[in-house]
């Protein structure tokens, strides 16, 4: 296992669509390494999520720590080729973070309940929904491996601003405060 370098705004790699993971390599040595060093990274960097382009690798895989769920404790999911179908016309606006824009933190707004497929760490299927703040941080994530930060998606560069900032002047009033943690 290693932590690995986040790349930054900036870096091409952000900005690649990122290939699927044929389903017959999700158990082999190669993936499962990458799926542990990513879980690394993201704990090394105070990540809330972490998507495999962040760590130079245009690969379709997301690892987030999943905390939505009242009385469940904390877990990892592993998200690979996954596939978001938003359920609603509703949004929910969040001070988005990222790792790749580190220190800044934006408005966006997005579908705010989704409905997910994909296939996790042993190449099962899985099918989930998300709501509210789940549903941002997995749609975050997502457009990580179509080569879009959250930045592409704010309406008023406004409401762009480093994380104090942003929680001393822009916070008040909108969802979830201080928005969310980096991913
Ligand atoms: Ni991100």
């Amino acid at each position: 296992m290693a932590i690995r370098k986040v790349a930054v705004l900036g870096h091409p790699v952000l900005r690649k669509v990122a290939d699927p993971i044929p389903e017959k390599q999700i158990t082999s040595e190669p993936i499962q390494s990458l799926i542990q060093d990513m879980v690394e990274t993201m704990f090394e960097y105070d990540g809330r999520g972490l998507a495999a382009p962040q760590i130079h690798v245009s690969l379709q895989l997301v690892v987030m720590l999943w905390d939505f769920d009242e009385g469940v404790d904390p877990y990892l999911k592993v998200l690979i080729n996954p596939e978001i179908e938003p359920l609603t016309q509703e949004t929910s606006t969040v001070g988005e973070g990222c790792l790749s824009l580190p220190g800044l933190r934006g408005d966006v707004t997005r579908s705010n309940w989704i409905k997910v497929r994909a296939l996790n760490e042993k190449g099962e299927r899985i099918g989930f929904e998300a709501k509210s703040f789940a549903a941002t941080v997995i749609q975050h994530e997502c457009d990580h491996l179509v080569g879009k930060l959250y930045i592409d998606r704010m309406t008023d560069l406004t409401r762009l601003a480093f994380s104090k900032e942003y929680g001393r002047y822009l916070s008040e009033g909108t969802e979830l405060g201080g928005g969310t943690p980096e991913a």
